[in-house]
């Protein structure tokens, strides 16, 4: 079923109204507006976190008999219960609520119908506040790993290709105006580095996240004697928290995973960019493959790289959800508020375009065909190797400033003469300075200009493979 009908589905099915809510309903005396009811539900959405759900319910239970508040029937009651209700939700046969509003609260309903009481005494000494900031650390700690795993998927792809082109020549653009030749492979390994950051960015984000709010209860913590070390370490977490209001209300794992995302997708769309750029007519540097492009219903001609552009699209949303999220918490007070419930929706937005993305990438970037007689020509185009004239005239003691000018001029005639530099004659440049020798025109090539950047981070190939070879081993 698609998610829209599910919902419209869910939104139709009101409470019956005969009783007040069975998880709340005590102290009220008349039966929730049905409409009330749906507005306020996020079983909706927050029914992707069972799993996780189950896992909190899980520990909680065996903790609450740990310290002697469940007994032993109640406890294997509450997880047979939980196992039967978790393979009812993986089959498709669980029937969600919208009246019993979240993923919690149909989870424990589902339980006390399959166990009676014992389901009922499952939330004693929690609130659905610390259970559902558990649940989004829970399923965003492992949501990370597998964007973790993608984002060096990619890498390796961008490797291959760095490898394949680390001596396949390119003008280098600054103010995308010609500026200097580079190597396919070096510009390969600037996405490297880019996407190496955003892995470490989520890495960094996950270990900060991983603390268990569970037993902060509403706010204030319990009044029965938890032990929270306990549950923090069954469910994999670091540590317990240590602020009970903090624990409740805080989002920021939240906000600083779809800023990690926000960056992610900023870089994946300026790839994208340089991936439209470069397979357009007027640059035609590369060949994107057919299965990752769309033709036009008029123009028959027509071969679109749709899957960057909507890449590039796409982290508009990514964005716009880091804004929501920023502008959700601000002026928050302390502790849980209802607006909480709306992270939700942004965060895993984020997560399924996040995802989308870094697959489309990864099964495309490998993919990739350079046109390598198209790069060479465009490199010699716009006077790239003009600095290397200008370090030519210093090695010949010449000031930087007077060499800078000096090529100036020399450009200047190649524009009016519709002639690169390298095609000028020894006489027209030795007419600017009689520094110039036959030896220039050594320096004046695309390959003497790349290999001439041979240091730590510079376009020469053999650079390029030392940092292809760093990289594969890490
Ligand atoms: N569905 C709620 C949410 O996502 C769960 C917590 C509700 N807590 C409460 N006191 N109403 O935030």
């Amino acid at each position: 079923m698609s998610d829209k009908k599910q919902q419209s589905d869910l939104l139709s099915s009101s409470t019956p109204n005969s009783a007040t809510n069975p998880a709340w309903g005590g102290r009220f005396s008349e039966q929730t507006d049905a409409f009330v009811e749906a507005f306020t539900a996020s079983v909706q959405f927050d029914q992707r976190m069972y799993r996780q759900d189950i896992a909190g319910s899980r520990a909680h239970a065996k903790m609450l008999n740990k310290i002697k508040v469940l007994c032993d029937e109640d406890l294997t009651a509450i997880l047979t219960g939980l196992d039967t209700v978790e393979q009812e939700i993986h089959d498709g046969k669980f029937n969600w609520s919208v009246a019993r509003e979240d993923v919690h609260m149909n989870i424990e309903g589902r339980l006390t119908e399959l166990v009676g009481d014992a389901g009922k005494r499952l939330h004693t000494g929690r609130s659905r506040n610390d259970q559902v900031a558990t649940d989004i650390r829970l399923y965003l700690r492992e949501q990370i790993d597998s964007i973790v795993e993608e984002i060096k998927r990619l890498q390796q792809g961008v490797l291959d290709i760095a490898e394949q082109e680390a001596a396949t020549i390119m003008p280098g653009f600054t103010h995308l105006q010609v500026a200097q030749p580079i190597t396919f492979g070096h510009h390969m390994m600037a996405w490297y580095e880019m996407l190496k950051r955003d892995a470490m960015r989520f890495v960094d984000c996950q270990q900060r996240m991983n603390m268990s709010p569970l037993g902060a209860a509403a706010l204030a913590g319990t009044s029965y004697p938890i032990d929270r070390e306990y549950t923090a370490s069954v469910l994999g977490f670091t540590a317990p928290t240590q602020n009970s209001l903090d624990s409740v209300s805080d989002r920021d794992f939240a906000i600083e995973f779809c800023s990690a995302a926000a960056i992610l997708l900023t870089h994946l769309s300026r790839m994208s960019e340089e991936l439209i750029i470069w397979s357009s007519a007027q640059f035609n540097f590369i060949e994107l493959p057919d299965r990752f492009c769309t033709g036009s219903s008029i123009m028959p001609q027509k071969k679109n790289p749709d899957v960057p552009e909507l890449v590039r699209g796409k982290t508009g949303r990514v964005n716009g959800n880091l804004i929501s999220l920023l502008t959700l918490m601000k002026s928050q007070p302390l502790a849980y508020n209802k607006d909480n419930q709306e992270d939700k929706e942004p965060l895993f937005d984020t997560v399924d375009t996040v995802a989308g993305c870094l697959r489309a990438f990864a099964d495309m970037v490998p993919a990739i065909k350079c046109k390598h007689t198209n790069m060479y020509n465009a490199a010699k185009q716009g006077f790239s190797t003009a600095t290397d004239l200008a370090d030519y005239l210093v090695r010949k003691k010449l000031p930087f400033r007077d060499a800078h000018e000096i090529v100036g001029k020399a450009v200047a005639m190649g524009v009016s003469c519709g002639k690169d530099l390298s095609e000028l004659t020894l006489e027209e440049l030795q007419q600017f300075s009689d520094k110039i020798e036959k030896d220039v025109f050594e320096v004046l090539t695309l390959e003497g200009s790349v290999e001439a950047r041979n240091h730590i981070g510079g376009t020469a190939p053999e650079q390029v493979k030392k940092a292809i070879a760093l990289a594969r081993q890490s």
